[in-house]
């Protein structure tokens, strides 16, 4: 989805398809409902209903008068073309921070909006569903048989999808914009939050009930293809939870065992460390021992660097100025491990009175941390999570 500027506070959306007798008295009642003091919009997504519902909502833009805080437009496509694709189109169109999604039929009661919106604004609630199925909401008026599809088709997402959400096929909710901002939604089936509540697993969602009545006026625009297409769309949303998980879990292990190379490396410098120290002041030469400290230093911070270069971050770009960059850097946020290392230990023993032993062990942890982090995001270029 792409970046959009929100200049206004809510947008309601409202698809339509042949409800000339409920628009109007609806347009009215969500203005009411609004807060006053909030800049909002409503945009009805009408898909050339044969009973001119678009047209008349043309009508009233036009006698409308403006000044006031609320605007309303209308979105005229040519064919039908379906729920979750009005309501896609509409969230493209809109400019709100907040989005409010509901039927124009009036099965879902404006009066709920402004409890919608008030969630959403004062607390840290991401979405907010109007549910069917918790304590204190009531269906009116719905055949048995209509309530039996509901909940079979509720059970199959909810189990099938792994949420955690009593009805996830409500089609009245609320959301904040930046969530969805970058996911791809692609309108499957008739269940828009369906699809936003898998894409956004992680979110916080908030329910509350209300009273779901039965249209008074017109017809359901359920049929037979809206069940197959359910399951079809179901099932295309369970394979994309599959690959996240599986993209999750690659990005994890591989995460793993940079971290794993990067202290095996760090290991054997520490090996080729004593080493050259002992042949520079034992053995080999005979140098001051603080110089062969600084020689064996040095190579062991070579060695660190190459082989992490190499086998580590797998980076084969051996060209002498993004070597010694590398290596300048690399030196660099070694140099900080160790500054880290030092002042923590210093900082838990004279601080905290902690045990020597046991505030090191923490240091060199904390320290080995920064030093693989820091040279993971900023020597070789890699995101930290990756
Ligand atoms: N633009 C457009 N295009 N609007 C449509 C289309 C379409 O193809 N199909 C339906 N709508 C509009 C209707 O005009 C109505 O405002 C709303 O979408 C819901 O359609 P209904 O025909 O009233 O659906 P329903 O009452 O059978 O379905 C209800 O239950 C579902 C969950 O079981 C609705 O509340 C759904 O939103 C809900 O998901
Ligand atoms: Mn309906």
């Amino acid at each position: 989805m792409e970046n959009v500027k929100h200049t206004l506070d809510v947008s309601v959306l409202v698809p339509t398809y042949n409800e000339s007798q409920n628009i109007l008295a609806l347009l009215s009642s969500i203005e009411k409902n609004l807060p006053k003091e909030m800049v909002t919009e409503t945009i009805v997504i009408d898909d050339n209903s044969p009973d001119g519902t678009g047209k008349i909502v043309d009508e009233h833009i036009k006698n409308r008068k403006n000044g006031t805080n609320h605007r309303i437009e209308v979105i005229h496509r040519k064919t039908k073309k379906g729920l979750s694709s009005a309501i896609l189109e509409g969230i493209q169109h809109s400019h709100g921070r907040l989005i409010v999604v509901m039927d124009s039929d009036f099965s879902h009661p404006p009066q709920i909006i402004s409890r919608i919106v008030d969630e959403l604004n004062q607390s840290d609630h991401d979405i907010v569903i109007a549910s069917r199925y918790i304590k204190g909401s009531i269906i009116q008026k719905w055949p048995i048989r209509r309530k039996l599809m509901s909940k079979t088709a509720t059970k199959i997402s909810k189990s099938s999808l792994g949420l955690g959400v009593s009805d996830p096929l409500s089609g009245f909710f609320g959301l904040k914009r930046n969530i969805i901002q970058e996911k791809d939604l692609d309108a499957i089936g008739y269940k828009m939050l369906l699809e936003i509540l898998v894409k956004t697993k992680g979110v916080s969602v908030k329910e509350i009930p209300y009273t779901f009545t039965n249209r008074k006026f017109g017809s359901s625009k359920l049929s037979l293809t809206t069940i197959t297409d359910y399951i079809k769309s179901v099932w295309k949303l369970y394979l994309y939870g599959k690959s996240v998980k599986e993209q999750e879990k690659r990005v994890l292990i591989r995460f793993l065992s940079k971290a794993w190379r990067f202290y095996t490396v760090g290991a054997s410098g520490l090996v080729l460390n004593y080493f050259i120290i002992w042949l520079f002041s034992d053995w080999l030469i005979d140098f001051w021992y603080l110089h062969a400290n600084i020689v064996g230093i040095a190579f062991s911070l070579t060695s660190n660097f190459v082989l992490n270069k190499w086998w580590t971050f797998e980076d084969r770009d051996f060209s002498a100025r993004k070597f010694f960059m590398q290596y300048g850097k690399f030196a660099g946020f070694s140099s900080l491990g160790a500054i880290i290392q030092i002042g923590l230990v210093f900082y838990l023993v004279e601080g905290h009175q902690m045990s020597y032993s046991l505030a090191l062990i923490i240091a060199v942890l904390a320290g080995a941390f920064g030093n693989f982090s820091l040279n993971k995001r900023w020597t070789f270029n890699e995101k930290f999570w990756s």
